[in-house]
């Protein structure tokens, strides 16, 4: 394909390498992380069925309006918005509102990636054998304390990032995703492997807690958990895949590639499960760890298993790609709207945001550490990694997400809108449809879980806690 068929926008070299891309922004520490543990809490089947309902029913329009919104402008967000309401409308601050997400959630991702790296070497110099249970889930008490350790890992995993969007779409994005999105999948699926085989019926008890629906085991605030994460495993909400979108061919069928993106990132979801659950059923242990599954439990049961070296390197090694292709769409967002927005090179957007960004992660770093930045917790009653993230997916993505869907369903011309969306011939309903979702659907589920965090709903007495 040609590089430069549209001015000066590149697009990706192929389709595929599109769908890698998108898949690899949507698959990260949300699904390998994040997915198994809240699952967990929440109680396993029903969640999962709730899940999923959220992602067609909202994440995947909202993802299909992104991509037209980009693809139709070639712009990055602020100029996505701007192209197509009136002039001087306050639109493209939804743009920007995007773009400070995508700085705030890149500068604290970037820290939690920085221990996976920290475990792979780790597990490299098979630092766990031997050690007792505590004394592995001590390891993370530590590594969290230790600031300037959190520091090191998170300047090199940040310069991994920048030089992946420094070397461009097609040259540092695409190539990336097309070796590390294949890897991930042959990991994920030899470690799914390797589960099949654990003790103590681990994988079927595994099988039964994911996909069984247990209604007494479901909080009405499950439903609102579930509907957020689906924005923030699909990199929805603050134009991340409207920039990749801008990079996409215009013949590409918008419903088909989005629908390809979305079954990748919900298959590796449940992988994930398929993959963590088992280990912990044939230690006799529940599923409900909270966020220290990963970094605790996991590595104190690969200590015990067969093959622990191996198992838990190939594991923290999927954990640092799964989050390199996903933080790179995070830095290409901000990146881009530079240089959309001030004509600078890639080269200088990329070094200059990158380093912005790794200077506003640096309280991060030392969240758990006390020495620097302690009077911020005793200030806001959350440290300040707590504080990033929870502004970012509780706030940011949501109201992302809400604008996106209000804009396209409603301030977008229609003869654009209906262009952008290019129905095939015959299939009229499916563009009907798509708005209607757009205008309705999603707007009043997303607005009634901001409501929720606002405390509006218990106040009318309509939904408990
Ligand atoms: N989707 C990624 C994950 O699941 C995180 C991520 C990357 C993201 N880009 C994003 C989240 C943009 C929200 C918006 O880990």
């Amino acid at each position: 394909m040609a590089d430069h068929p549209e001015g000066s926008r590149p697009l990706w070299g192929s389709r595929l390498g599109f769908i890698l891309a998108a898949a690899g922004s949507a698959i990260g520490l949300g699904n390998i992380w994040k997915f198994p543990y809240i699952t967990g809490e929440n109680g396993g089947g029903l969640f999962v069925l709730i899940y999923l309902g959220c992602v067609v029913l909202v994440g995947l329009p909202i993802m299909m309006a992104e991509i037209l919104l980009g693809r139709a402008s070639r712009q990055s967000p602020v100029g996505a918005f701007a192209a197509f309401s009136r002039k001087g409308s306050s639109w493209p601050l939804v743009g920007w509102l995007g773009v400070a997400a995508g700085f705030v959630i890149l500068s604290y991702y970037s820290v939690v990636a920085g221990w996976a790296l920290h475990y792979v070497l780790l597990s490299l110099t098979d630092h766990f054998r031997h050690l007792q249970p505590d004394q592995v889930s001590g390891i993370f008490d530590t590594l969290y304390g230790a600031g300037d350790i959190n520091l090191f890992w998170h300047l090199l995993f940040m310069l991994s990032t920048v030089s992946v969007v420094l070397a461009g779409v097609q040259g540092g994005i695409e190539k990336t995703c097309r070796v590390m999105m294949p890897a991930l999948f042959l990991i994920i699926l030899l470690l799914v492997g390797y589960s099949l085989f654990l003790p103590n019926d681990g994988f079927l008890k595994a099988l039964d807690f994911t996909f069984t629906p247990h209604l007494e085991r479901l909080s009405r605030r499950s439903v609102l958990e579930a509907l957020g994460h689906s924005f923030f495993t699909l990199s929805l909400g603050m134009g991340a895949m409207l920039t990749y979108g801008s990079y996409l061919d215009r013949q590409a069928s918008l419903l088909k590639t989005s629908l390809q993106v979305v079954l990748l990132d919900t298959l590796i979801s449940l992988l994930a499960c398929l993959m963590v659950y088992p280990v912990m059923f044939s230690f006799g242990l529940a599923p409900q760890a909270g966020p220290g599954l990963v970094f605790k439990s996991l590595p104190m049961l690969f200590a015990q298993l067969p093959g622990g070296l191996l198992i838990s390197l190939a594991f923290f090694m999927l954990v640092v790609f799964a989050a390199l292709t996903s933080a790179i769409s995070l830095l290409e967002v901000v990146t881009a709207t530079v240089m959309d927005r001030a004509g600078w090179s890639r080269r200088r957007a990329a070094l200059v945001t990158g380093a912005a960004i790794f200077a506003f992660g640096i309280p991060a770093a030392y969240a758990g550490d006390g020495r620097l930045f302690g009077a911020w917790a005793s200030m806001f009653g959350m440290n300040f990694f707590d504080t990033m993230d929870y502004l970012a997916s509780n706030w940011m993505l949501p109201l992302g997400g809400l604008f996106i869907a209000i804009f396209t369903g409603w301030v977008m011309p229609e003869a654009a809108r209906r262009e952008a969306f290019g129905a095939p011939a015959g299939r009229a309903w499916l563009y009907t449809g798509f708005v209607f979702v757009l205008r309705w659907l999603a707007p009043l589920l997303v607005l009634l879980v901001l409501l929720h965090k606002i405390g509006v709903l218990q106040e009318l007495g309509v939904m408990g806690s």
